[in-house]
């Protein structure tokens, strides 16, 4: 099983971990995962220019990297935490930078075979948000199988989170 996680966050707290520990439940599995903004540190201009040709958007050789472990995986998990209820704001801006991925731009046919999980923690509210940022464009990007798991973990950071929440 090819896996792509994508975390809307350099930092590995607990929608990191929570992440990773679906990841290593596949045994034999090609895991691979970019960290946002390290890995993608740009915002997208609106020069429209990927509208025409992929290759034009400014940043394209940042992108590509990601695009191919996106296109080849099996199984997308995407991490985000919660930042004002919402997705985080490096997440949004890979959102944006990946926009011809939605169908009616440049529909992709390996997308309608792959599988998607999305994961995002919150202090107490606001995941339910956060996930619809991420799910509303995995749909678009014509991904059939979407399963969320949202979690409040009454902390700042996984060390924070108590070992009943762990364990669940
Ligand atoms: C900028 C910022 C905004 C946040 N906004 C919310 C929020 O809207 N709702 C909430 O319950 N927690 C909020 N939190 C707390 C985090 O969502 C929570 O600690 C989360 O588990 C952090 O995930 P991480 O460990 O993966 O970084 C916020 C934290 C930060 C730093």
């Amino acid at each position: 099983m090819k896996i792509t996680l994508v975390h809307g966050q350099n930092h590995k707290g607990s929608s990191y971990h929570i992440g990773r520990l679906l990841a290593e439940q596949f045994a034999d599995s090609d895991i691979k995962e970019f960290f946002l903004p390290k890995d993608l540190e740009h915002f997208c201009t609106g020069c429209c220019k990927c509208i025409s040709d992929e290759e034009k958007c400014p940043f394209y050789t940042g992108k590509r990297r990601i695009m191919e472990a996106i296109e080849g995986a099996d199984l997308l998990i995407f991490t985000t935490p919660t930042y004002c209820m919402r997705a985080s704001a490096p997440m949004k801006s890979f959102i944006d930078l990946m926009f011809t991925y939605w169908m009616s731009h440049k529909p992709r046919e390996c997308m309608f075979s792959k599988k998607a999980v999305i994961i995002s923690t919150a202090a107490g509210t606001g995941t339910r948000s956060a996930i619809k940022d991420i799910k509303n464009t995995l749909f678009y990007w014509g991904v059939p199988y979407i399963k969320e798991y949202g979690m409040a973990v009454q902390a700042m950071n996984w060390e924070q989170v108590s070992p009943e929440k762990k364990k669940k």
